[in-house]
């Protein structure tokens, strides 16, 4: 790569926090589900949203020129990208996720105290008051993201035959609802802190899985997992909140409550697997946003399925930073 586009992408680094800024206040303004209705003119856009027609067009002009926005005649509509993953009613909306992402500025504007005291800032109290809401939008942007992703997923795990999943950190059940609709013999548990534990189970019922996902509320280090044993035990998500020995317990559990000859994966932001500076970047998310948590080594986590029993072990790189890695007991 030439010294010139090197600098060139240095520039833009500079300037990626304004591009961010703008595709998340148009989600969270409405602005994709608006044209998802009808295409429309700048002056009904603004109308609609109450913004100043003025101001309105450069951010549409900022939309068009990042393709995200497209403008035929006088009126805007939606890219095929914005209207398969920015709007709602799409079952591939990742609009949740830009939510969650805006709602990381603040933490991470706090790098400065994070990086003296190795530690993550005490929220202040409007963000622990705001807590149940920020809860809800946190599993609703995992869950988004993770639609995206357990597709890929399924498709490289051998679970065709299998009759039982435990998700771990299930979340509200974004990967049990994936697997056990995919495959009719598959049962599938989500256990989960009580809390995340009743917006899963609203979740299953959305998704008319009532009979074949259930629900288990626990903390997954101080309580006994669901006995099982299980085909297919899951755990997406949860190892980077914790340091290396919890981390090297919960696999250990895991493993315990897995049938022989079943599945053990992790999913994750793995360090020598996924896309560096993704998973880098997430690393310093959980030094901002968590007492203990980090991204780990593709051989860590190799080493603690190991010692916990799991053989055969393989990897793959999913999307966006993340990994997974699996293997038999
Ligand atoms: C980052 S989210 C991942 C959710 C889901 N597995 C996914 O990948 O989309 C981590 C989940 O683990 C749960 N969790 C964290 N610590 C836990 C613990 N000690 N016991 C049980 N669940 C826990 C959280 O409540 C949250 O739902």
């Amino acid at each position: 790569m030439s010294v010139r586009h090197k600098l060139e992408g240095l520039l833009s680094l500079g300037t990626s926090f304004q591009a961010s800024q703008v595709l998340f206040e148009s989600v969270r303004l409405g602005l994709f589900d608006l044209l998802d209705a009808a295409p429309l003119s700048a002056a009904s856009i603004a109308r609609r949203l109450g913004l100043a027609p003025a101001a309105l067009g450069r951010l549409l002009r900022v939309l068009l020129e990042m393709e995200i926005l497209q403008k035929k005649t006088s009126c805007y509509r939606n890219t095929a990208l914005s209207k398969k993953y920015l709007c709602t009613n799409s079952p591939w909306s990742i609009g949740d996720f830009f939510i969650h992402r805006q709602s990381l500025q603040q933490p991470w504007s706090e790098l400065k105290a994070s990086l003296k005291n190795n530690f993550m800032v005490r929220p202040n109290r409007n963000r622990l008051a705001d807590y149940p809401r920020q809860l809800k939008k946190f599993t609703n942007a995992m869950d988004a993201l993770g639609r995206l992703k357990s597709e890929h997923i399924r498709e490289l795990l051998p679970i065709e035959d299998h009759h039982s999943m435990l998700d771990l950190g299930g979340g509200i059940g974004t990967y049990a609802i994936s697997f056990c609709k995919r495959y009719p013999g598959l049962h599938g548990v989500v256990f989960d802190l009580s809390n995340v534990i009743s917006f899963a189970r609203r979740n299953i019922l959305k998704a008319g899985l009532q009979k074949k996902v259930s629900v288990a509320a626990g903390e997954c280090l101080a309580d006994d997992l669901p006995p099982g044993p299980f085909d297919l035990v899951f755990i997406s998500n949860l190892l980077h909140i914790y340091n290396e020995t919890d981390c090297i317990r919960i696999v250990k559990k895991a493993a315990a409550v897995l049938a022989k000859g079943g599945i053990l994966v992790v999913h994750d932001y793995v360090f020598g697997i996924g896309d560096s500076v993704s998973v880098s970047l997430f690393d310093m998310t959980m030094l901002i946003g968590t007492p203990q948590g980090r991204c780990y080594e593709h051989t860590d986590i190799t080493r603690w399925l190991r010692t916990a029993g799991i053989k055969k072990i393989q990897s793959a790189e999913i999307l966006a930073g993340t990994s997974i890695l699996w293997g038999l007991k």
